[in-house]
């Protein structure tokens, strides 16, 4: 996809991932609609990508994604691409995972983004075919200790992707999910509960930006999977994970060397 002159939205465009790939898509010639509930970094982050609106957005909230819609028309027409980014961590064991934090954060990371990609489906249909990124983990690719809760949202955000590719292939939509490993961003200090705990199987985090060119890689190509990797490549599940990842369980015995995490107390 040519994204010159193409209209985008960003959610969670406020922080890390979502701000890095705001930014490289504006770099690309992008008009990139900004959404987030913290308008004030929102309004700084549009003043530097002229052509970009910033609008205050809990995406949690239909009323809100509905409104994000409607300015979005309003301001530009159309929408070609969606990049599905907010969301949150849940870091606990399975043993100490509360059912109401659980529904929350299924809340912002599946049922939000599904709300977002149906909301714009009608102007993504309008165009010459449009892209849908949706940001998912590489949690969801194995099992780790202790992230079971966000690995679930994840897992079914994967789903949601896969069956919105099929379903809307006809339309020319690409649906793509990006798998973003420990990355440097808020997202550690802002989990909904838990904490992420380094140790010798810890890597550096990867730089936003390196999340970034892996979302705009999605965008460009429509691949279904997409690892973050420099440079960033479209994967096959299944196999292909194993090797990237390894084959440990997670379990004591594992390695859980891609991520870092180990159990924690509620934090
Ligand atoms: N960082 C990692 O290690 C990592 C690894 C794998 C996957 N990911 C995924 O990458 C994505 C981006 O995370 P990040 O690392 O950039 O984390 P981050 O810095 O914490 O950013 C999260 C973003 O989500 C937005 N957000 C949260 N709740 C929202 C709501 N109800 N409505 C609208 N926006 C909301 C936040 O903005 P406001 O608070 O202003 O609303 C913020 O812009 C997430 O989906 C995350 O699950 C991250």
């Amino acid at each position: 996809m040519d994204l010159d002159d193409s209209v985008c939205i960003v959610t969670g465009a406020s922080s890390g991932i979502g701000t890095a790939t705001a930014r490289l898509l504006a770099s690309r010639g992008a008009k990139v609609v900004l959404a987030a509930r913290r308008i004030d970094r929102l309004e700084t982050l549009a003043r530097e990508l002229p052509g970009s609106m910033a609008f205050q957005t809990d995406v949690t909230i239909a009323a809100q994604v509905e409104r994000l819609m409607d300015r979005a028309r309003d301001a530009f027409g159309t929408i070609d691409v969606v990049v599905n980014n907010a969301g949150q961590g849940l870091h606990v064991p399975l043993e100490q995972l509360k059912a109401d934090d659980f529904r929350a954060v299924f809340e912002l990371n599946v049922v939000a983004p599904l709300a977002i990609m149906q909301a714009a489906l009608p102007m993504l249909r309008s165009g010459h075919g449009g892209a849908i990124v949706n940001v998912s983990s590489v949690t969801s690719l194995r099992t780790f200790p202790g992230l079971g809760g966000y690995a679930a949202t994840k897992s079914a955000l994967n789903m949601i992707s896969g069956i919105a590719r099929l379903e809307w292939a006809e339309s020319g939509i690409t649906v793509s999910s990006v798998y973003p490993s420990v990355t440097a961003s808020e997202f550690h200090d802002r989990l909904r509960a838990g904490h992420l705990v380094t140790g010798p199987w810890s890597k550096q985090p990867d730089p936003p930006e390196l999340v970034a060119t892996a979302i705009l890689f999605a965008v460009q190509h429509g691949d279904e999977h997409v690892l973050v990797a420099d440079p960033p490549r479209a994967i096959q599940l299944g196999a292909e994970v194993e090797s990237i990842l390894g084959t440990g369980r997670g379990s004591a015995g594992g390695s859980p060397a891609a991520i870092g995490v180990v159990p924690g107390n509620r934090s």
